[in-house]
């Protein structure tokens, strides 16, 4: 079977790569020339663990292109594209019709399936077969469930996998997609075939009961503080309940990234569309916005005057194992900064030139590879992503602020130490 997969981000790569590794020959269209030219010469341009080594291992088996003539031998396509959030906080899907409308006027004769990967709002696979007024074309709603840093492990090893169909009667889609999935049903992962508005909302519903779970263990931090609590062996006695279970509740600064904030505006702007209200929703995202202030609260409750003062600032991505700074909390923290006239000496092993798109470097923000150098020039640090190397730093009698957990309980002691919310 032939697989065509649009768009070559994070999703659409990662599905390229792993199908090519199951056996599938792919075609990979993108609208960028330049990657494409990079993939087919096994060169990946995102930071991705084992990615790079898969594409090369699969190079036989995959082929970029940025021609959509390409589909016309492909049985299944899947649309991997972007869905960035709209001025109001919907997901734009502009590039998602754009890429139907690109298949639809490349179908050749035969039947074809397009599997939407891409996280679409409720609603959207229908508008999809509005746009596409084609017979011999199933729609199948496929959300990803891939975290960045360990997309390639979430891929190979699904807790889920979810396919939504128009109707029970699409037996031929259905029969299809199991056997691009063979090797996940033979593995015991569970399948829920479903319809397309549940599917797309089970995405929507799990990426904002994710970031739920980390609104709420920072509230609780917030509150533990304050009584002298450790919000870590809090979140450790309630993780030992099945019920709740003990992962995603590490509190700190907050949730970033290209999918939970995103995720969960469109949410809401969804509520909002039909009348209802998302009350819980609303919080989740406040929660989040106000979290990274907590460390101008506590520079203030120490009576510092941030004007001049020297701040190293430990991790600008969003999380580690990535280079990416997309909603990293780094942002607010060092537009804050700069606002207060702080000098900074920012530093972090992958995401130094991402971040220098945003905040170029001037004579209050300087960038420096080492992590121990821009901690020997500042008299306050912050760490702001759990990357391994931090906590082997010598801090000296620095004033911390760790907002990650970073810095091991034991060694907090001899240590000018603060954690955000612990
Ligand atoms: C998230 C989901 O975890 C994936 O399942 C989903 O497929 C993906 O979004 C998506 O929709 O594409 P990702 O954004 O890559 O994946 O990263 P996460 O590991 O979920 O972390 C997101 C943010 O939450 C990071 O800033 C992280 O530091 C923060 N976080 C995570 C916490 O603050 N505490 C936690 O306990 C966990």
């Amino acid at each position: 079977m032939k697989i065509g997969v649009i768009g070559m981000g994070y999703v659409g790569l990662i599905q390229s790569v792993g199908l090519a590794n199951i056996g599938f020959n792919i075609v990979g269209i993108d609208v960028d020339k330049e990657k494409v030219e990079k993939l087919n010469r096994g060169i990946v341009t995102i930071h991705e663990p084992g990615v790079e080594e898969l594409l090369k291992k699969n190079l036989n088996k995959l082929e970029f292109t940025t021609s959509y003539e390409k589909i016309k031998k492909c049985e299944v396509i899947f649309i991997c594209v972007g869905t960035p959030q709209d001025k109001h906080g919907k997901a734009n899907l502009n590039y998602v019709f754009s890429a139907v409308e690109s298949i639809k006027g490349n179908l050749s004769d035969g039947y074809k399936i397009i599997a939407v990967k891409s996280t679409v709002p409720v609603g959207t696979n229908r508008k999809i077969k509005e746009i596409l007024k084609v017979e011999d074309v199933d729609i199948v709603s496929n959300p990803e469930f891939l975290r960045e840093g360990s997309a390639l492990e979430d891929f190979f090893n699904p807790d889920r996998v979810v396919l939504g169909f128009e109707n029970e009667k699409k037996e031929k889609a259905r029969e299809s997609m199991l056997r691009i999935y063979k090797l996940f049903k033979d593995k015991g992962v569970p399948f829920l075939i479903t319809n397309w508005e549940t599917a797309e909302m089970i995405k929507y519903a799990s990426n904002a009961f994710l970031a739920t779970k980390i609104s709420f263990i920072n509230e609780i931090g917030n509150i533990c503080k304050k009584l002298g609590i450790d919000v870590y062996e809090v979140a450790k006695g309630m993780g030992y309940d099945k019920r709740i279970c003990g992962k995603f509740l590490n509190a700190g600064i907050g949730f970033g990234g290209s999918c939970f904030p995103k995720d969960v505006k469109a949410l809401i702007a969804k509520a909002k569309e039909i009348g209802e209200e998302a009350r819980i929703l609303e919080e989740i995202i406040k929660v989040n916005e106000k979290q990274p202030l907590k460390i101008f609260e506590i520079i203030r409750q120490k009576g510092i005057d941030l004007k001049n003062k020297k701040v190293a600032v430990l991790g600008l991505t969003f999380k580690p194992n990535t280079d990416d700074v997309r909603e990293s909390r780094a942002i607010v923290i060092i537009k804050k900064l700069l606002e207060e006239e702080a000098i900074i000496y920012a530093s972090d092993p992958m995401g130094t030139e991402n971040m220098k798109k945003i905040f170029p470097e001037n004579e209050n923000l300087k960038y420096l590879s080492n992590p121990q150098e821009a901690v020997d020039k500042s008299e306050i640090v912050l760490l702001l992503t759990e990357w391994p190397n931090f906590k082997e730093l010598n801090f000296g009698d620095k004033l911390i602020i760790d907002g990650r957990n970073i810095i091991p309980k034991e060694k907090r002691k001899n240590l000018n130490y603060e954690g955000i919310c612990w």
